[in-house]
């Protein structure tokens, strides 16, 4: 008995003491691979100016070599609009696809910058629901996502937000069909006023532009979205740590 226990205790600590040995490599074994689908807006979409527009590329820069991640976004559009002009049904191809391959497919949802100009949040709600069912039903996983800030600022250095029943539409959504929710609104709200107006602008495609992205606009809040992705699914999913720039937006200090 004293032996079996201490030759249990002998095997257990040189376990430990050995990173990588099999017995601890035996936890994350066996996962299945993950594909991303984006689907949302320009302040999603890869635009015409090479890696800027919206945090997609960001974001699918921050993942594993070789992890699909296709970005369906689009310019201008309502969830409306993306529905009725056949983009959503581009999504749900590009779904399939993955699903088809045998791959866990998440797919994130952001709307929010178009609609508010053309209908209370109720109804982006409707079709983000519509959009959620729909996605389930080929065995795809929604995540729903608050829409990115604008970067307006108050002279008082507060973020002069108009988005914010658009994003409180959405966290609804997410709760009545019990989705994953990644609240970007706040987290990029939060950073914002951290850096300030001036580093803000920065990250802006051309100036005075305060809706869409550079290409270091888009590294910064790809990686915003990664880091509230993997608080969502800890350690579950493909994405690749960069401790320099998570500490510099945890702490509120400009990249670029
Ligand atoms: C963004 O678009 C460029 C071409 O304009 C392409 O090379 C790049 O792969 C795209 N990135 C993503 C993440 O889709
Ligand atoms: C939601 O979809 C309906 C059509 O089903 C459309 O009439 C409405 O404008 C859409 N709402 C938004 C905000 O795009
Ligand atoms: C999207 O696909 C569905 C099912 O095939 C079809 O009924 C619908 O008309 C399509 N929508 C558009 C806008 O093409
Ligand atoms: C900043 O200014 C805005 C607009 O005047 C105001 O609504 C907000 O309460 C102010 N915030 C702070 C923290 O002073
Ligand atoms: C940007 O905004 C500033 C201040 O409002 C203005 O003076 C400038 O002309 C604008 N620049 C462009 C390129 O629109
Ligand atoms: C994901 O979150 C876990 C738990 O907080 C953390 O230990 C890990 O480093 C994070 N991974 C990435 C890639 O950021
Ligand atoms: C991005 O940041 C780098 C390093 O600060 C800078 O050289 C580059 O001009 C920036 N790109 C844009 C598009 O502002």
């Amino acid at each position: 008995m004293q032996l079996l226990l201490t030759t249990l205790l002998f095997l257990v600590s040189s376990a430990i003491a050995t990173p990588g040995s099999p017995v601890l490599a035996a936890a994350p074994a066996a996962t299945t691979p993950v594909s991303f689908v984006l689907v949302g807006d320009s302040t999603t979409n890869n635009d015409t100016v090479v890696d800027s527009g919206g945090w997609g590329n960001g974001f699918c820069a921050s993942l594993a070599k070789n992890t699909p991640c296709i970005n369906t976004a689009h310019d201008g559009a309502t969830t409306g609009s993306f529905i009725a002009q056949g983009l959503f049904n581009k999504s749900l191809a590009a779904i399939k696809g993955e699903v088809a391959k045998g791959r866990r497919t998440l797919v994130t949802i952001q709307f929010g910058h178009n609609d508010m100009k053309i209908a209370p949040p109720a109804s982006m709600g409707a079709n983000l629901t519509i959009m959620v069912n729909a996605i389930r039903a080929i065995k795809g996983e929604p995540v729903l996502v608050t829409s990115l800030s604008r970067r307006n600022f108050f002279p008082n250095g507060t973020i002069n937000d108009a988005l914010g029943p658009w994003a409180d539409e959405t966290i609804l959504i997410s709760q009545q069909e019990k989705t994953h929710l990644l609240d970007l609104h706040k987290a990029s709200i939060t950073y914002l006023q951290k850096i300030g107006q001036a580093a803000a602008n920065r990250l802006s495609r051309t100036l005075n532009d305060t809706t869409h992205l550079n290409a270091n606009g888009t590294i910064v809040f790809g990686r915003i979205v990664a880091n509230l992705m993997n608080a969502s699914y800890p350690n579950q999913l493909p994405i690749i740590a960069n401790p320099t720039l998570t500490n510099q937006i945890n702490k509120g200090i400009p990249s670029f």
